[in-house]
C-alpha cells in the first residue's frame, strides 16, 4: 500500500546482485571444497536456490550477508520438479551439474514469465561441448561420458548461455572459445569466482570468452558485486518523486545507460567513488526521451519496466523500444489503470506523459511490480494497492524498509484478492 505524493530524501545502501547471486550460488557447487560468497542479497531467488543446493546434498550456512556453501559431499539428484520450477535461474544447474558430473536432470525452468524465454542457445552449448541433451516429459535430461572444449557461436547474445556454457567448460577437456558472448558484468562477477575457484577463464567482459577446462575446482572467498538493476530502480525513485536520494554500495560505471537517460530527462545526477546521487527537487518539467533497452552496455531490459513510470512524469511524448525482449509490457495495462497514456506498438512503448491516480494494479513479474510500486510513489489522491508482491521480494531486498527510510509512506497488509 502505498500513500505517494512524498520526495525521497537520503541515502539507500544497495546489496549484492541478483542475478549474480543465482549464478554464482550454483558455480559454487564445481568446486570439492568450501566456498564463502559475501555481500549476498536477502531476496526469495536466493532463499529457494540456497533449497536446492541442501537438497543435492551441499551444506548451506547462512550469517547475516554471507553464504557457506560446501558441496564436497554433492550428488547429482535428478530435479524434474519442484523448487527449479520457481526459478528461472535454475538452469544453471545444468552447466554446473554437468562440469561436475557429467549428467544432471533439471525441469525446465519457471520464474518470471512475461514472455517465452527459450534455452536453445544454452542446450546449443552443452551438445557442442559433447554432451548429449533430451527433453522428457519437460524436464532436460544432459549427459555426457566426457566433455570436450569447443568454439561456440551464440546465434544471439545470452546472458544465461554465456554462463551457462562457462560453468560446464571449466571442467571440460582441452579448451573453448565463445563467440559473440554476453559481456554483463554479472559474467564477469562468475568468471572472477570460478578462476578464484582454479579455473582458467579469459575475456569475460568482452564478446569473446576463452576458457582452458581443469580438472579439479576448489573452494574460496568472493564477494558478490552490487546489484544495478536495484540501484538504477532507486534512482529513477528519485527522479520520479522529485527527491534528492544518494544510492549508497554501487559501481557507477555500470549504471552509465541509467545515468545518462535520467540527465536527459532532467535530474542532477552525481557519480561519486562507490555511490550515486540523484537530485531532481527541481520544478522544471521533465523532458520526453526516447529509451532503447539493449544488452549491455545498453539501457538494462530490466529497468525498461520501472522507466515507463517514470516517463509518464515528463511532458511530451516518449518512446521506450526493448529490443531483448519485445513482449515486456505486462506492466502497461496496470499503469492505464492508474491513468496512464501509454500504447504499445511493436516492442515499443509510447508513453504520453501526464499524472496518475491512486487504484489497485496486479503485479504480474518482478520488475512490472516495482514499476507499479514507482508510479504509486508519485501519485498524490489516495493509496495505491499494489498485489503479487510476492514478485518484487524475488529481487528486491528490504524495499518497503528502505522506502519508509527515504520518507516513502508505503507498508504491507495481507489483503483478499
Ligand atoms: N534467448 C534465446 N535463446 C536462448 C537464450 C536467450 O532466444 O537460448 C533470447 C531471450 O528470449 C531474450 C534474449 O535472448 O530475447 C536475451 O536473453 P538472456 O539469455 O540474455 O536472458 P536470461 O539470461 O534468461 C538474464 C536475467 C534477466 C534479464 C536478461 C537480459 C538472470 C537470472 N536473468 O536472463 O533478468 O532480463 O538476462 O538482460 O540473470 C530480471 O532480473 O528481472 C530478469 C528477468
Amino acid at each position: 500500500m502505498i500513500r505517494g505524493g512524498n520526495p525521497l530524501h537520503g541515502e539507500v545502501q544497495i546489496s549484492g546482485a541478483k542475478n549474480s547471486a543465482v549464478a554464482l550460488l550454483p558455480a559454487a557447487i564445481l568446486a570439492e571444497s568450501e566456498v564463502t560468497l559475501d555481500n549476498l542479497p536477502a531476496i526469495s531467488d536466493v532463499a529457494v536456490y540456497s533449497e536446492i543446493l541442501r537438497d543435492l546434498g551441499a551444506v548451506v550456512e547462512r550469517k547475516e550477508d554471507a553464504i557457506r556453501i560446501d558441496p564436497s559431499n554433492l550428488q547429482s539428484v535428478a530435479m524434474p520438479n519442484g523448487k527449479v520450477k520457481l526459478l528461472r535461474a535454475s538452469y544453471y544447474l545444468m552447466g554446473a551439474l554437468l562440469g561436475r558430473f557429467g549428467e544432471a536432470v533439471i525441469g525446465l525452468p519457471g520464474g518470471c514469465n512475461f514472455e517465452p524465454r527459450p534455452i536453445d542457445q544454452h542446450i546449443k552449448g552443452f551438445e557442442a561441448l559433447g554432451a548429449t541433451v533430451t527433453n522428457e516429459h519437460g524436464a532436460m535430461r544432459i549427459t555426457a561420458k566426457e566433455l570436450r572444449g569447443a568454439k561456440i557461436y551464440l546465434d544471439l547474445v545470452s546472458v544465461g548461455a554465456t554462463i551457462n556454457i562457462m560453468l560446464a567448460a571449466s571442467r571440460a577437456k582441452g579448451s573453448t572459445i565463445i563467440e559473440n558472448a554476453a559481456k554483463e558484468p554479472e559474467i564477469i562477477d562468475v568468471a572472477t569466482l570460478l578462476n578464484s575457484m582454479g579455473a582458467k577463464i579469459k575475456g569475460a567482459g568482452t564478446e569473446t570468452i576463452r576458457i582452458e577446462g581443469v580438472e579439479r575446482m576448489h573452494g574460496c572467498r568472493h564477494s558478490i558485486i552490487p546489484d544495478r538493476i536495484q540501484a538504477g530502480t532507486y534512482m529513477i525513485m528519485a527522479a520520479a518523486t522529485r527527491g534528492d536520494v544518494t544510492v549508497e554500495g554501487v559501481i557507477p560505471k555500470h549504471m552509465e545507460a541509467v545515468t545518462a537517460k535520467l540527465r536527459e530527462l532532467g535530474a542532477t545526477v552525481e557519480e561519486l567513488d562507490d555511490a550515486i546521487r540523484i537530485v531532481a527537487s527541481g520544478d522544471a518539467p521533465y523532458q520526453a526521451v526516447d529509451v532503447k533497452a539493449l544488452v549491455y552496455p545498453g539501457f538494462a531490459t530490466d529497468l525498461q519496466s520501472p522507466m515507463t513510470s517514470l516517463l509518464t512524469q515528463a511532458s511530451g511524448v516518449s518512446v521506450l523500444s526493448d529490443y531483448i525482449y519485445g513482449n515486456r509490457f505486462k506492466h502497461v495495462p496496470e499503469l492505464a489503470m492508474m491513468g496512464a497514456n501509454i500504447r504499445v506498438e511493436g516492442r515499443s512503448a509510447i508513453i504520453e506523459g501526464g499524472p496518475l491516480s491512486a487504484a489497485k494494479v496486479h503485479a504480474t513479474d518482478l520488475r512490472a511490480g516495482a514499476a507499479l510500486v514507482i508510479a504509486g510513489l508519485t501519485v498524490t489522491d489516495g493509496i495505491t494497492e499494489v498485489t503479487g508482491v510476492e514478485y518484487i521480494d524475488r529481487g528486491y531486498d528490504n524495499l518497503v524498509e528502505n522506502l519508509s527510510r527515504l520518507g516513502a509512506d508505503i507498508w504491507r497488509e495481507t489483503v483478499s484478492q
